[in-house]
Order: C-alpha cells, then structure tokens, then sequence
C-alpha cells in the first residue's frame, strides 16, 4: 500500500514542514490538487507549488488536475518536477493522445473520474496508464463523505485491470479515513489518498503510521 497526503487540508503556510512530516510518517507520495475554478468550483495551486515543493522533498509529486483543459498545463508541471500527472477523463476529448503525451515528458499517467461518470468510460485508455484515480467524492472539496457505492467500482476496476506485473496502481481519494481505510484495500486501492483524515487529526505523522500498519492488519 502506498500512502498519498493529500497537502489540501494542511498548513499552506507552512509546506516544507508538510512534506517533512510526510517523509516521517512512511508516505511515499504527497498528492496536490489542482483546481480551475471551472471543471470544479474551487481554486487551489498550480505548478508554482509544485516547483516549490520540489527541493524540499524526494517524495513523489502527485498532481491531480480537476481543471479543464488539461493539455495546456502539461509542460509547465512537467518542468515543474512533476512525477505523476492524473486528468480527468471528462476533461480530455482525446485521452489516449494525452496519456502518450505525459509519457513523452517522462511522467507517469494517471487518469480520474468523477463519481457519477460511467466506469466504461475509463476502458480504452486503461492499458496505457500508469495509475488510475478513483474519486469516492464529489470533487472539488476536501473533509467530504466517502460514497460506499465506489467499492463496487475499485472491485470492477481491479478486476479489469488483472493482477499482471505492468498493471496500473488504483488510488483512491476522498473521503478516506481510518475507519473506512481496510474495506477500500480490500476492494481492490493500492494508494489512499487522505487529507482530512491525516492533517485535520492531532498528530499527522502518528496518523499516518496508523494507516501504513492496516496493511499488516488486512
Ligand atoms: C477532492 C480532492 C481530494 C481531497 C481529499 O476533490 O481530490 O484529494 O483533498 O480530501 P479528504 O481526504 O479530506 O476527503
Ligand atoms: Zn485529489
């Protein structure tokens, strides 16, 4: 399992101290949410934070784009210091094109679909990913409800995908807290992505140990 601090719901003042407490809490991924304002009614960073983050941390960057358009903040998060770069599959007329695009830059692909778009959707473009992004919440805002109607779907995309070496990793995000973190594992998730369940709990590093050592409990 790999841990993905989602730096949404953490100190913004404060996010070389963030990603320390990160590394000290066993994540291998800190995740950034990208917001337009457009494709979700929120505003959050852009490649200036990921460029802020990257001498402060060799944890992978991973960057979830909730914005419209996707093709046009390739390069600029690339440069950046990118590792992965997740789209929304509503977002991209042509997500096979873009995918080949990502990997031309060196990044992993990640694609993302939001709750109430059809799972079938994500079909043509799995085998070309690297990671696939499940939202388990309306996106746009961290500290919602997980939807429990999204096991079903990490079980029917773990299924699709099979169990082979190249298969692509399945993340979820929203939602995710320790309370529900086992049932999400054993649905199919090889990466949480947690904010509020990590950052809004007294000791985040604690919190994340806590969710690394489920792994042994499942
Ligand atoms: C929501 C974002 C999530 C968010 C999760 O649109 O994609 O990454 O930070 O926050 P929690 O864990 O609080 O639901
Ligand atoms: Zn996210």
């Amino acid at each position: 399992m790999i841990l993905a601090p989602s730096i949404l719901a953490a100190d913004w003042s404060d996010l070389r101290s963030v990603a320390t407490q990160c590394r000290a809490g066993g994540a291998r991924y800190i995740h950034v949410d990208v917001m337009d304002n457009h494709f979700v009614p929120n505003l959050t960073a852009g490649p200036v934070v990921v460029n802020g983050l990257r001498p402060v941390t060799e944890l992978v960057l991973d960057i979830h784009l909730m914005v419209t358009n996707p093709g046009t903040l390739l390069k600029p998060f690339a440069n950046a210091g990118t590792d992965n770069l997740t789209f929304h599959i509503e977002a991209e007329s042509n997500p096979i094109g873009f995918v080949e695009k990502i990997h031309s830059e060196g990044l992993k692909a990640g694609v993302s679909l939001r709750p109430g778009t059809p799972v079938e959707k994500l079909w043509p473009v799995l085998p070309l990913v690297d990671l696939v992004l499940v939202m388990s919440v309306e996106p746009g805002f961290g500290g919602q409800e997980f939807m429990p109607a999204m096991l079903d779907r990490i079980r029917t995309i773990r299924e699709r995908i099979g169990s082979g070496t190249n298969r692509p990793l399945i993340s979820v995000d929203g939602g995710v807290k320790l309370g529900n973190a086992k049932e999400i594992l054993l649905s199919g998730a090889d990466i949480l992505i947690v904010g509020s369940g990590i950052f809004h709990t007294p000791d985040p590093v604690e919190t994340m140990r806590t969710f690394l050592n489920l792994q042994t409990q499942l």
